[in-house]
């Protein structure tokens, strides 16, 4: 991992879990670190625990609900009041929810949240990254993407919120993917990566209900890692000279769970590149937002 200083990254979901170990490595890394937060009470108080861990971290909390296109316009336009360049984003924040669940706009709720508000935040930044190839945009897949499929015609997937979260982690790999060769192909050094923490007892099961947390918990328990150990994969991606533009990376060691990164079991769905278009298009409708590179 090389030290860096003077640059910005964005952290989406920095308070808790994954992502608030990533705001410290990337604190740690010497970056000035935005973190981009739905709660406020809850970011200054993470602020907080990074400054405890990391004294000289240099940290600024910026209000963002990823479920709410009108909030991500706010948090883009506050952002680009204040900086002039963005080096490093990571599209952390995500959530995982076992009920039918929805936003103001009608959308199931994981999917707008997890990859559709990471799709209009991303348009809305991409102008500012430099052309360099330390330049970055890490999105956060998981392992649930491997079993899923996209249902297009039905975002619920006939209401069954755990079908629907493994849909909305195959849509943040697809659109990762998707960015990279949209990316190369425009001859741009700015890369786009993909990645997955493995598992790790974070706060993303505190919304499943008791039963089901517990059950989960027996299969996988032995298997799971630190939240330190599973943000390595995302700052691997953003930190290190060794990562290809368009590549998955993740945990290596037993099931992919945990151990040291490197690159990751994709879905073969996501050698479909038309599928990931089509996804693009449909972000585009339900964002209207054109994504210009
Ligand atoms: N932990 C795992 O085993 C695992 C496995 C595979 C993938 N992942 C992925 O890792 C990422 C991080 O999750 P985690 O495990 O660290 O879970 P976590 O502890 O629950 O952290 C999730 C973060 O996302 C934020 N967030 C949720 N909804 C948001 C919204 N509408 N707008 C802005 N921020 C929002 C949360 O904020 P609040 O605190 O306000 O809720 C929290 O800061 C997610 O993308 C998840 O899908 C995790």
């Amino acid at each position: 991992m090389s030290k860096q200083s003077g640059k910005v990254a964005i952290v989406t979901g920095a308070n808790n879990g994954i992502g608030f170990e990533t705001t410290v490595g990337m604190a740690e890394a010497g970056f000035h670190v935005v973190m981009a937060c739905r709660s406020l009470e809850k970011a200054a108080a993470a602020k907080a625990s990074v400054l405890a861990r990391i004294p000289s971290a240099s940290l600024e909390i910026l209000v963002l609900d990823l479920s709410d296109l009108t909030s991500v316009r706010g948090f883009a336009q506050a952002f680009r009041a204040r900086y002039s360049t963005l080096d490093v984003l990571i599209n952390n924040a995500g959530i995982l929810l076992y009920s039918a669940q929805t936003n103001a706009d009608g959308v199931e709720l994981q999917f707008a949240t997890n990859h559709l508000g990471h799709f209009l935040l991303t348009a809305l930044l991409i102008d500012m990254f430099p052309d360099d190839s330390a330049s970055r945009i890490v999105s956060l897949s998981s392992i649930a993407h491997k079993n899923a499929n996209t249902h297009f015609d039905d975002l619920t997937c006939g209401q069954d919120g755990g079908v629907a979260y493994g849909q909305s982690k195959l849509a943040c790999l697809l659109f990762g993917d998707e960015l990279d060769r949209q990316l190369t192909a425009s001859g741009k050094s700015l890369k786009s990566l993909t990645v997955h923490p493995g598992g790790s007892d974070s706060g993303l099961f505190n919304d499943l209900d008791e039963a089901t947390r517990a059950n989960m918990k027996e299969q996988v328990e032995q298997l799971l890692h630190s939240n330190e150990d599973a943000a390595k994969p995302s700052l691997f991606a953003a930190l290190s000279d060794q990562v290809k533009g368009g590549e998955y990376y993740g945990p290596t060691g037993p099931e992919e769970m945990s151990g040291k990164t490197w690159v990751a079991t994709r879905n073969p769905i996501c050698d479909d590149h038309g599928l990931a278009k089509r996804l693009w298009r449909l972000s585009e409708e339900m964002t209207d937002q054109t994504f210009a590179i």
